[in-house]
């Protein structure tokens, strides 16, 4: 039977990462798989976790199942590290939340639930957006299109971008970035997502926000403007939260799928369904990593520690910009890095060339994904010359 299975590709960023770490080359610099690097380039486990896990795994006392839709006390530190701005929801019932795995799981969930009320629904995506999103949906039959979100390899083009999303049919799926744009960097103003309301409410579509780098971009709360904002104007959503980055629990794969709905009654209605769908693809998520985010979030001391490592985290990326471009600048080559210096969070897109990526792998061991897309907190003192002074030499070739 396999053997009329059809070649398929390995995941690009995974697999990037893989070869990364089998390069014996001490030179190398990992630019790909979006994960927050210190100075050093490790990714230590953060010191809040540290203290919580250690206090999860003194405290158990049992690890029998949890149901389907997770952990309920995680469930309510995510509705809350959200909505805590808009209590009201919560009070009223309107904001409900389910612990998927990772923020991609979040995605993956919304998608079945999206194609379940109607499969015909279209899904749009930014141009270009982190992989995943078109595959996830494409992988279930759902019709992926796409919004422009960047003019030519340059700055955000938010004109087209409206214009584009006014054209939507009614009543089709977004999915938006909520902060962090993976992988260009560019986060819209809020005078920019209220213009994205309004289109959102006058074709009737439905946002998905993915919230996969909550604080490490404009810090906690600024972070979360437009899922504030779009709470207070639209009766439905769903906002994918991750706890990959801002947690370093990347392989804990701990997330949750936020839904924000009309009433009490359809908000319950909604998580049973969620929960349904989870039973007959994972039954129920693993517990561990949920137990620590939510020991950090109901503990008023360890939340102090994981918000100023978080905020720390987030300086030391813009740092890791700044350094970037100004590196750039002193050899002469800041046009090949000037999309850097408009960005926030970890991502940003570099002008090179497919076959240019490749040399940069192979030659000089210095890996990004084939669009260009570098991670900022992969830059530090001991490589910024070596990926600023390759860059240069690979593009004036
Ligand atoms: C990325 O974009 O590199 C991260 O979100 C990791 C992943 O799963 O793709």
């Amino acid at each position: 039977m396999f053997e009329s299975l059809e070649m398929t590709h390995p995941d690009p960023i995974l697999t990037l990462s893989e070869h990364f770490m089998n390069d014996t080359n001490p030179r190398k610099v990992d630019l790909g798989i979006g994960l927050y690097k210190d100075k050093y380039g490790d990714t230590p486990v953060m010191e809040s976790v540290r203290i919580a896990e250690s206090f999860v795994v003194d405290s158990a006392m049992d690890k029998i199942y949890k149901g389907s839709s997770g952990l309920d006390g995680f469930c309510d530190v995510i509705s809350w590290l959200l909505f805590r701005e808009r209590s009201s929801l919560i009070e009223n019932g309107r904001v409900l939340s389910i612990q998927t795995i990772g923020g991609t799981g979040a995605v993956r969930l919304a998608a079945e639930f999206l194609k379940q009320i109607d499969p015909d629904k279209g899904v749009w995506v930014s141009d270009p957006t982190w992989g995943n999103h078109i595959d996830i949906f494409l992988h279930l039959g759902m019709k992926v299109s796409c919004y422009p979100y960047q003019s030519g390899g340059g700055g955000l083009n938010f004109p087209i971008m409206l214009e584009s999303i006014r054209k939507i049919p009614e009543g089709d799926v977004i999915i938006l970035h909520g902060c962090g744009h993976n992988p260009t960097g560019y986060d819209l103003s809020k005078c920019q997502w209220h213009a994205v309301l309004e289109v959102v409410k006058e074709r009737g579509l439905f946002p998905v926000i993915d919230m996969a780098y909550h604080g490490l971009a404009n810090g906690l709360c600024d972070d979360i403007y437009c899922v504030e904002l779009f709470s207070d104007h639209l009766d439905e959503m769903f906002v994918a939260y991750s706890c990959s980055k801002n947690f370093g629990l990347y392989r804990d794969r701990v997330g949750a799928l936020v839904v924000l709905g009309k009433n009490r009654d359809s908000c319950v209605k909604a998580k049973l369904h969620l929960s349904r769908l989870a039973r007959v693809s994972i039954s129920s998520p693993a517990i561990h990593g949920a137990l620590i985010v939510s020991e950090i979030l109901s503990s008023p001391e360890l939340n102090r520690v994981w918000v100023e490592e978080l905020s720390r985290m987030s300086l030391r990326v813009k740092f890791a910009r700044g350094m970037l471009i100004k590196e750039a600048c002193k050899q002469g080559c800041d046009d090949a890095f000037r999309n850097v210096s408009n960005g926030v969070g970890l991502f940003s897109l570099i002008p090179v060339g497919r076959e240019d990526v490749d040399v940069l792998r192979e030659e000089f061991c210095i890996y990004m994904l084939d669009s260009g897309r570098i991670n900022l907190s992969g830059v530090n003192d001991d490589n910024v010359g070596y990926i600023v002074s390759s860059i240069k030499a690979l593009l004036g070739k």
